[in-house]
């Protein structure tokens, strides 16, 4: 099994995965065999919200061949999840990362709904809409209500609030999971899995194998604690970029070059502020400074500023850029 780099390591129930090895999640079968990539057993996924990352999400189950039913509010924001997702797949096709057919098969895999009861013969249901706890809370305790599988999960793309109060909002807070995706979606292969104080094994087992053995991704483990492992160092680093840009220490356009060209990061963190969503950048910070108190996580002004006026980045045409819709 695997190639020179994947190193797997067993104790009696649990992989244990540690920072300077590269682990590689198996299972070891009822017969003893180990399969490198366990399936969850899981077919039918809901996705509720198909914003930005919602869409993402629906479109690597539907390419996985799951069966996806995506919840919107309302029509509209149907529509244009639809739209996003539609020009996805047709960029995956155009860059040969899926053919034709398969565009088409992962399209006819894929429904709306503007009615959360519609998601009640899923297996598992990711939300992923805007990070508002409230709101969050709501759609939790009324999954808990409509989903009828008894091993129905229920997992949050969220990036910071605790998994803990989501589970809280349930009668099954075991059942309850942080599966966090990067985006794009498609193309980032990391899975943050977040387990709460009261999520069982067996729904961490069924997460970890869905992230791994269905959909391909790489999975590291939290801790529910806000920005989990990646947003906790890299919202520290868009927040030091947009105090640098405020004060007027560099520009933008330096600052980001500075990072790109002098460190090879794909995009500078203004960009990637701009790509994340100066709302989700926000709030993201808003849940970090809360949690820890710690001046590095305190949101600058000007990040506020340009949220009041809209300027979410590029899911709203200007951000740090201007962008051509
Ligand atoms: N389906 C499949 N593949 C796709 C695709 C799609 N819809 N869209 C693009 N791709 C592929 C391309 O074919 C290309 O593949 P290749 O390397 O094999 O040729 C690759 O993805 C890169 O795409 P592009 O060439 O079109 O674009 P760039 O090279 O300019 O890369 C980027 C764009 C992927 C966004 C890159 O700049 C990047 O990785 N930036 C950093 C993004 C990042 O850090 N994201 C994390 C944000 S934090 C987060 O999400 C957490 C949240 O909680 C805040």
């Amino acid at each position: 099994m695997g190639g020179d780099d994947d190193i797997v390591r067993f104790c009696p129930h649990r992989i244990v995965t540690t920072p300077i090895e590269r682990v590689k999640w198996v299972s070891v079968g009822h017969n003893g065999r180990m399969d490198a990539k366990a399936m969850s057993g899981i077919e039918r996924v809901g996705v509720v919200g198909c914003g930005l990352m919602g869409s993402g999400i629906a479109e690597v189950c539907a390419r996985a061949g799951l069966d996806v039913l995506v919840r919107e509010a309302g029509p509209e924001a149907a529509e244009a999840g639809r739209a996003r997702l539609v020009s996805s797949l047709d960029r995956g096709v155009a860059a040969t990362k899926l053919t034709e057919a398969e565009r088409d098969a992962a399209l006819a895999r894929l429904n709306f709904t503007t009615d959360l009861a519609d998601l009640s013969d899923r297996q598992l249901v990711i939300e992923a809409v805007v990070e508002d706890e409230q709101m969050k809370v709501d759609i939790f305790s009324e999954l808990d209500r409509v989903l009828s599988a008894d091993d129905a999960i229920l997992a949050s793309n969220t990036s910071s609030i605790p998994i803990m109060k989501l589970g809280t909002a349930t009668g099954r807070p075991e059942q309850v999971i942080g599966i966090h995706f990067f985006n794009p979606v498609p193309v980032l292969r990391l899975v943050e899995v977040v387990t709460s104080l009261m999520t069982s094994e067996t729904t961490l087992d069924r997460a970890e194998a869905f992230a791994t053995g269905d959909l391909s991704k790489r999975v590291i483990r939290s801790q529910d604690r806000a920005g989990f492992v990646v947003n906790a160092l890299l919202v520290p680093y868009l927040l030091s970029a947009i105090r640098m840009m405020e004060s007027g220490f560099a520009s933008a356009e330096d600052i980001d070059t500075g990072m790109v060209e002098g460190c090879s990061h794909p995009m500078g963190p203004l960009r990637l502020t701009d790509l994340i969503g100066l709302d989700t950048t926000l709030a993201v910070a808003e849940s970090l400074y809360e949690e820890f108190k710690e001046p590095l996580y305190a949101p600058p002004p000007l990040l506020s500023r340009m949220v009041d006026a809209g300027l979410l980045g590029r899911k709203a045409g200007r951000g740090f850029y201007e962008y051509r819709r």
